[in-house]
């Protein structure tokens, strides 16, 4: 066995996101060994399992999940249930000692947080796929978590290029590292269309077949997507499914002549202009079809909300527009859905329960704060902040850059409470950094992207306000780099960061 490393990698002071408190103790580090136990009562157990599966293949250990009264072995204990009202849903206690470590939260959901926080307290090696020997001391310290925002979101577009469940599977595994609790699945566009809708069967069949520039295209049957869904909801992230309206449509007018006002399928689109396409407003079958597809996707999704789209529609009117969603949105609580759409909906007055998502860079929409006003929390992210797609400089070799060059201190430094006028922090639901996909279509390319944008988003949604603070940042996020090497990801080895 080699020594232990005279300083460990990481302390809990360097935990990203950045915890509410935490106050580090070198005395009190503990080691993890072949005689180790996992301690979880009956609830508990699902998180128990998963920490088990992120610890036993780079230790080699058993590492057996026992119950929590099995006091003789040391290891972790998970305890739920009576913790620190403050902790809510999703924040934990995390108390690593000499003699064992304990997480600690009200709910399942922030054991799992707290899972994410203690894993950073290893050595990295400990996300590696075979058995390294070595010693497996956890920095000891305590902490006290919990977010800032209940909706801290990623978005994958799979419709300008497809992804193949594991490529979801495996983007899912690495933002619920930094407790992102919400995955939104762009799932249609015009070139393509990625969900099975057994009602409507050429919109995958035709409309499934293309992707931007020729690439190969591809669908999920509805039991690929709610595998898809129940592997996120064991990471405790929520799927949001969208699909575009009544623009960025042209996959679905190639498959079906109908949707077309003149009978006439369009011909299949490959290239990445926007504002085009659009469903024939007057037509009464637009709306038969929405309501399959909505009546469809609700059945096969769990969580709240269905994503309704609503930007870009260029080549719909104004008066076309609010017609279409005045038609659209009784339909999502006809299935006990809420709307989630971009904030171009704000003009159609939605209701309430609504979230629309802001996504402009500029700093004042009048229709998004009369929306807020009205009640609609609103989702941040400004395109020059949070979209993952931007380049991060003019040699990046893939992305966009129309709304800028995005470099790793722009996308950590901004605050999404302050960021559109009239807003408040009340009035904010969260953070989503959506990663659209035209120049992507491998996961090192979703990676390279994502990494490291994507932590700082997840700082910006979870922890205080107060902590906001570049080089604290910057110091602690060049320490994630070994982790994500030791994982086999690709990242952005920005030059504003001293990686290890
Ligand atoms: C968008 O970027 N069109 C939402």
């Amino acid at each position: 066995m080699a020594d232990n490393p005279p300083t460990l990698e990481r302390s809990v002071t360097d935990i990203v996101p950045v915890p509410v408190q935490a106050k580090a103790d070198p005395k009190a580090n503990f080691t993890l060994t072949a005689n180790s136990v996992i301690r979880a009562e009956h609830q508990a157990r699902g998180v128990a399992d998963y920490l088990a599966q992120l610890l036993r293949p780079a230790t080699g250990y058993k590492l057996p999940v026992v119950e929590r009264h099995d006091k003789g072995r040391p290891g972790i204990t998970l305890q739920l249930g009576d913790a620190d009202r403050r902790l809510g849903e999703e924040g934990y206690q995390l108390t690593v000692k000499k003699d064992g470590v304990t997480l600690w939260a009200n709910t399942p959901k922030g054991l799992f947080s707290a899972v994410q926080s203690l894993r950073q307290l290893f050595p990295s090696a400990i996300n590696k796929t075979t058995v390294q020997k070595q010693d497996w001391v956890v920095s000891g310290g305590t902490v006290f978590d919990h977010p800032r925002f209940g909706w801290r979101g990623a978005m994958l577009d799979v419709a300008r290029h497809f992804f193949k469940p594991d490529q979801v599977k495996r983007y899912i595994d690495q933002i619920a590292q930094y407790k992102i609790n919400t995955l939104h699945l762009h799932l249609t566009d015009d070139q393509g269309w990625r969900i099975e809708i057994k009602s409507w069967p050429k919109l995958a069949e035709i409309g499934g077949k293309t992707a931007v520039g020729g690439d190969p295209g591809g669908y999920y049957t509805q039991e690929q997507y709610k595998d898809i869904v129940n592997y996120a909801a064991s990471r405790h992230i929520t799927v949001v499914p969208e699909v575009d309206m009544p623009g960025h449509t042209n996959a679905a007018q190639a498959s079906y002549g109908e949707l077309n006002c003149d009978g006439k399928p369009v011909p299949p689109r490959t290239d990445i202009e926007v504002g085009y396409s659009s469903l024939c407003i007057p037509k009464p079958i637009t709306y038969k079809f929405v309501e399959d597809v909505i009546r469809e996707l609700a059945a096969i999704t769990p969580g709240p909300y269905l994503n309704i789209g609503g930007d870009e529609a260029h080549s719909t009117t104004p008066a076309d527009y609010k017609t279409f969603y005045d038609k659209v949105s009784p339909m999502l609580s006809r299935y006990d859905k809420k709307i989630m759409g971009w904030h171009n909906i704000a003009v159609t007055n939605p209701p309430t329960s609504a979230v629309p998502q802001y996504w402009d860079p500029a700093t004042s929409n009048a229709d998004v704060v009369a929306a807020a006003k009205r009640g609609n929390k609103i989702l941040m992210s400004p395109a020059n902040k949070a979209y993952l797609d931007m380049k991060y400089n003019p040699q990046t070799p893939i992305g966009l850059h129309w709304a800028g060059y995005v470099e790793v201190k722009d996308a950590y430094a901004w605050d999404p409470a302050t960021y559109l006028q009239g807003l408040s922090e009340n009035q904010i639901a969260g953070v989503e950094a959506p990663l659209w996909t035209e120049t992507v279509r491998t996961s090192a390319d979703i990676e390279y992207l994502a990494f490291p944008r994507l932590a700082g988003a997840a700082e910006i949604g979870w922890s205080p306000a107060s902590t906001h603070n570049w080089d604290n940042y910057r110091a602690r996020l060049a320490k994630q780099g070994p982790i994500w090497t030791a994982l086999g990801m690709n990242f952005y080895r920005s030059p504003q960061v001293d990686w290890k």
